[in-house]
């Protein structure tokens, strides 16, 4: 059957989870669905924004200051009533709260894919970097990932496939953000 769409309220769409673990495959197409649908909606990816912003390191500090600085423009852009998708590793509680005590609509979705599938795909070869001792900070490696609590959303995609899992983010927004 194929998916019904309500109308929703805009919400900040926040992945966390490991590198590797699908975050950036399923926000790229629920951001496809949202846009598609015609709501102003922006994807704010953790690799793109290191890409224009190469200096920002890996330690605990500095990972938090990130996180913070772009949970804040994702706070300013929802509260316009934008959708935002942001895709980060995020693996601080810390982070992540304040991100969430600063939005007024925030959807944390949990993806918990185990560290060995992560590795398993490798898909940047960081994880073969990382044991190679040539990166330092890797997070679930030398630095934690501190699991959410209460996430909206757990999704693991060791083993649905990649249309599955968007499908659970937009049940959830049919289930949870509808305003018909
Ligand atoms: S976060 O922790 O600050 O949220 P972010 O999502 O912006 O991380 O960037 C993570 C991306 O940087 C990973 O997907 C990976 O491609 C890359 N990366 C480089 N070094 C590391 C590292 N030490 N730990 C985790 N990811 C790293």
């Amino acid at each position: 059957m194929s998916q019904q769409y309500k109308k929703w309220k805009p919400t900040v769409l926040w992945f966390t989870g490991l590198s590797g673990s699908g975050k950036s495959t399923i926000s790229e197409k629920v951001f496809d669905i949202i846009n598609g649908l015609g709501y102003e909606v922006e994807h704010l990816d953790g690799d793109v924004i290191r890409d224009i912003f190469p200096k920002t390191g890996f330690t605990e500090d500095e990972r938090n200051a990130h996180i913070k600085r772009v949970g804040y423009i994702a706070s300013r852009m929802q509260a316009h009533n934008i959708f935002v998708i942001g895709s980060f590793v995020s693996p601080y509680k810390e982070g992540r709260d304040f991100v969430r005590s600063l939005c007024n609509d925030f959807t944390e979705i949990y993806i918990s894919t185990p560290y060995e599938e992560c590795e398993r795909r490798d898909v940047k070869g960081l994880y073969a970097k990382a044991r190679a001792g040539e990166i330092k900070h890797f997070t679930g490696l030398d630095d934690p990932f501190e699991s959410p609590e209460n996430p909206e959303l757990e999704i693991d995609t060791t083993s649905i496939s990649l249309d599955d899992a968007v499908n659970i983010v937009i049940n959830y927004l049919n289930e949870h953000k509808s305003i018909d």
